[in-house]
């Protein structure tokens, strides 16, 4: 396995793994929950989960990754062998799967929004949820944005770690940061930028109830791609001088800035159109979003015109750089366990994310009620299994795999780069009482709450 390649500089390290982390998660999902639940109140309560919980445990599977040195399944089967912790390895190859199936649909609708603010069609749509409409119940327009979005993450996947993943973030990273200042400098000269600010950050704590905090915590994890294998795949690929607990600061405070970032590009445009509902749920980038960029702009304007281009440009940009990491982890698996070749690796996954982003599409759309499972359409139902049991259930595991199983040796060795790195006392305690405790403890009573709820 000598020859599985690694990324080679510690900026590409953080700016591919940041792409996992950077999604829709951060851009479309963070600011509809935001505006669902109350706005700056919602807020603290991430930061909160991002910073006591997230930190932590993603520095917990960099550790895992980088110390075993392959797949996730294989990692954790040689770090304890014969016991059956190696299942959660499995189960979040079977997340991510799933989670690639829907996540590529949606993507998909990005792609296709971007291609219309490229063309200028959009610029011209007058009724935007009749547009969104039409084109999701589609038969096959959905379907093959789905699998276009697909094709390109392949193209990516199949030029390697170093080649594929570091050469394209470096690139694309630093482009989707530029946009998104940009954007947010516009959005911020815009009337309602007050009131949109004022929403995102004079918390009303009487909002705040345990399915705000539910809530909080499923998109932290969401967010930051954490506990189902695609950070310690990633890891696997870090050279041993590579600091895991300021690369993990880094990864999650980039990540925590996009989605706040976020916040202050939409809120402030949809403050500055009258009678538009800040909790306007899913359909808010692709409704809403439309809609105000041509009622503040002027249909077929060419500021409207470069706002909506930069807007879905940048979407399409992290939503690529996440379904990059998805794919990367089972198709190091294939290439790790069975000795494959990257590229016939890479095609198992792309066929098998196809079939199911396939389903998934069709069943948001024209078969919405023929494809269901016990009530949910396919596309609900891996969103469910994903967010709900898998993502939850992989981080207890994981916590108790690196607070109990492994030896507190071997992780500090791995945390201190073999003791080359010092770190403070307290940083070492406080990250074992987060991982041994805070974490499983944390995790378990939220899941239990949301299962007798
Ligand atoms: N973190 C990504 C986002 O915010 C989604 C993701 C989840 C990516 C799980 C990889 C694994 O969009």
């Amino acid at each position: 396995m000598s020859d599985r390649g690694s990324f080679t500089t510690r900026l590409g390290i953080i700016l591919a793994t940041a792409g996992s982390a950077v999604g829709l998660g951060n851009i479309w999902r963070f600011p509809v929950e935001t505006g669902q639940q109350g706005g700056a109140a919602f807020i603290i309560v991430y930061l909160a989960c991002v910073l006591l919980l997230g930190i932590p445990m993603m520095t917990a599977e960099f550790a895992i990754g980088r110390r075993a040195h392959t797949d996730i399944a294989s990692a954790y089967q040689q770090l304890a062998p014969r016991q059956p912790w190696f299942l959660t390895g499995y189960a979040g190859m079977l997340c991510v799967t799933l989670i690639l199936g829907f996540y590529s649909v949606v993507a998909g609708w990005i792609l296709k929004y971007a291609l219309d603010a490229l063309s200028g069609t959009m610029s011209f749509v007058t009724d935007s949820a009749a547009y969104f409409n039409t084109f999701t119940q589609s038969y096959y327009l959905p379907v093959v944005f789905a699998l276009l979005f697909i094709v390109l993450t392949h193209a990516v996947i199949k030029r390697g770690i170093q080649n594929g993943i570091e050469r394209f973030s470096k690139v694309m990273m630093p482009v989707l940061l530029v946009l998104m200042i940009a954007l947010a400098a516009g959005s911020l000269s815009m009337s309602g930028a007050a009131e949109g600010l004022a929403f995102l950050l004079r918390p009303d704590f009487s909002k705040l109830t345990a399915d705000v905090v539910l809530s909080a915590l499923g998109q932290a994890f969401f967010s930051l791609s954490i506990a189902i294998g695609c950070l310690s795949t990633y890891a696997s690929y870090f050279k041993r001088d590579v600091n895991l607990i300021k690369t993990a600061t880094s990864v999650v405070a980039l990540d925590t800035a996009v989605a706040i970032l976020s916040g202050f590009i939409i809120f402030p445009a949809v403050f500055s159109v009258e009678n538009v509902n800040p909790d306007a749920g899913p359909g808010l980038v692709f409704v809403t979003l439309p809609d105000i960029f041509g009622k503040l702009f002027g249909h077929g304007s060419f500021a409207g015109y470069v706002f909506a281009l930069m807007f879905y440009l940048l979407l399409t940009l992290a939503a690529l750089t996440s379904t990059i990491s998805m794919h990367e982890e089972v198709t190091t698996f294939f290439c790790d366990r069975f000795g494959m070749s990257r590229r016939k690796a890479a095609t198992i996954m792309t066929c098998t994310s196809m079939v199911l982003a396939m389903l998934c599409a069709l069943s948001y759309g024209p078969l919405h009620d023929e494809l269901v499972i016990g009530g949910y359409t396919v596309f609900e139902s891996f969103d469910f299994v994903t967010a709900k049991f898998i993502m939850p259930l992989s981080g207890i595991v994981l916590s108790l795999f690196v607070g109990w199983r492994l030896d507190r040796e071997l992780v500090l060795d791995e945390l201190t780069n073999g003791g080359t790195l010092s770190l403070p006392r307290p940083v070492v305690a406080g990250f074992f009482f987060i991982i041994r405790w805070l974490a499983p403890i944390a995790i378990a009573t939220i899941f239990i709450n949301e299962l007798l709820s």
